[in-house]
């Protein structure tokens, strides 16, 4: 439609109009000059629709109702604020989003966020009130990242805040969580436009999530990487690694940074290269150097050394051909007054030449405020033929209802081991109240084994009175 003829239809609106507005004054002076002007007459047009609210979502398509009895030839225009969209069946508007259906109804497709306001439907009479709908438009929640590519980085210990810009209609609400984690905070989520971390380490680096939602369409969630930059850390696997002449060892550091550091092994201080008996490997952040056929001179003080551009880290370890030291196996309570039978494992490649047990009491009373003497025993070494020595010494001559305590060293060709960790035990209490609250189970297993052997059923059922009858033996005893 062009200007001329949208001039034309203006035109021609008036004109309509001025004729009402005609036949009204005409209507008025029929009825005698007594009745008011703005009378509606019988046969004027009348809408028959209501102006509405109508929330769209993004996209969709909507249907502003105008229905009117008795149009008559009165001229029926759609207007936007200032800007007529239809007058009668003709489209004012270029908009081909926009089209009239079922008599004056006006479909506006595939809304966009600017189709928002109010519509005005209008009889070109001068009685009826215009009919106006109000137009929301619902927009989907999205989101805008700060960096838009979702990316971060931050210096351990520094802080860090993450920012998520949603739009949408109404306004979304955000909510913050951590993939396969839970947030520094503790907490599973949390809501608000931005989370700002303190004090950042490398636990805290990951992909944080926002979700946006607002009710209209789905939820719209975006990650976010964080990723911590730190100097190394290192932890080595054992900082005591026993080995054989002959046999294959392997010295492992667990090395965390980030940039990722550039690791580094030495043996003493010097740098080591690999060669056809030695192996550097990196998996993940483990390294592993691997030692082939073991010589004597590959026995000594070993460090990896881990390197990036916010600093450097080392953690030393020792490679050794002694015997490792001794690990108790038994268990901490005697099952007697007296003695007290102690096993131990030593591991060692070489035969062990010498092993030596120490202990003394450790109970102490008002008069005597120290531990006992040691006592200095040598154990003849058990050599089988695993690196694995399982050793036992029963000790002797204890005194009832104490605590002792024990170290065992033990010296192959290499030398002798690090001392053991101080191992306590205590020896059983003489007291009756003891033997008669706590029987042995093995004498009841006795017992009852003992009956059994006549008859089952007897022996089961009687059970816990023959355990009494024990019982009121031992008492009456
Ligand atoms: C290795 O040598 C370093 C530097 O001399 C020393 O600090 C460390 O204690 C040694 N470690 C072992 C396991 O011998
Ligand atoms: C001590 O314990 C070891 C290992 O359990 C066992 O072989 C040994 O016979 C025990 N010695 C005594 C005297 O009970
Ligand atoms: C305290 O312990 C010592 C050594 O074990 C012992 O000879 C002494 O009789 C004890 N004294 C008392 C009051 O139990």
């Amino acid at each position: 439609m062009d200007k001329w003829t949208y001039t034309v239809l203006i035109f021609i609106s008036f004109f309509v109009k001025s004729m009402a507005a005609v036949n009204r004054v005409g209507l008025k002076n029929n009825a005698g000059g007594s009745r008011n002007v703005f009378t509606i007459p019988p046969n004027s047009p009348k809408f028959l629709s209501r102006g509405q609210t109508f929330r769209v979502v993004l996209g969709d398509t909507m249907v502003l109702p105008c229905e009117v009895e008795n149009l008559g030839n009165y001229v029926l225009l759609w207007r936007r604020g200032s800007a007529v969209l239809t007058a009668g069946n003709l489209m004012v508007t270029r908009d081909s989003r926009f089209r009239l259906v079922d008599g004056y109804n006006l479909e506006v497709s595939d809304v966009m966020p600017q189709d928002a306001g109010d519509y005005v439907c209008q009889i070109s009479d001068s009685h009826n009130s215009d009919q106006i709908h109000t137009v929301e438009i619902l927009v989907p929640p999205s989101i805008r990242t700060t960096p838009s590519n979702g990316l971060l980085t931050a210096r351990k210990g520094g802080s860090i805040t993450l920012e998520c810009k949603a739009s949408g209609n109404p306004v979304p609400s955000i909510i913050w969580s951590r993939k396969d984690n839970s947030l520094p905070s503790g907490e599973k989520t949390i809501e608000g436009f931005s989370i700002t971390l303190d004090k950042v380490d490398r636990h805290q680096a990951g992909v944080y999530q926002c979700t946006a939602s607002n009710g209209v369409g789905e939820p719209v969630t975006v990650d976010m990487q964080l990723d911590v930059l730190y100097p190394p850390e290192i932890e080595v696997e054992r900082n005591w690694i026993h080995t054989g002449e002959g046999y294959e060892a392997q010295l492992v550091c667990i090395v965390h940074g980030e940039p990722i550091p550039d690791v580094a092994w030495f043996q003493d201080s010097f740098i080591l290269d690999p060669t056809d008996r030695r192996t550097m490997e990196a998996r993940g952040n483990k390294y592993t150097l691997t030692i082939k056929n073991v010589q004597s001179s590959d026995f000594g003080n070993y460090s990896c050394q881990g390197e990036n551009n916010l600093g450097k880290s080392r953690k030393y370890m020792e490679l050794s051909g002694r015997p490792t030291p001794a690990e108790f196996r038994s268990p901490p309570n005697s099952r007697t007054k007296d003695s007290y039978n102690l096993t131990w494992m030593i591991e060692s490649y070489p035969p062990l030449d010498e092993v030596r047990l120490l202990y003394r009491k450790l109970t102490m009373n008002d008069t005597h405020q120290q531990p006992g003497q040691w006592h200095d025993v040598m154990v003849s070494p058990v050599n089988g033929d695993s690196y694995s020595h399982h050793m036992s010494y029963n000790i002797r001559n204890l005194e009832p209802g104490l605590a002792y305590e024990a170290i065992v060293q033990a010296k192959n060709r290499y030398g002798w081991n690090e001392v053991s960790d101080l191992y306590q035990f205590s020896t059983k209490r003489v007291n009756e109240e003891d033997n008669m609250l706590e029987p042995d189970m093995k004498d009841l297993e006795l017992v009852a084994s003992g009956n059994g052997s006549t008859n089952t059923i007897f022996s089961f059922a009687f059970l816990p009175n023959v355990c009494s009858i024990i019982l009121l033996c031992v008492v009456f005893h």
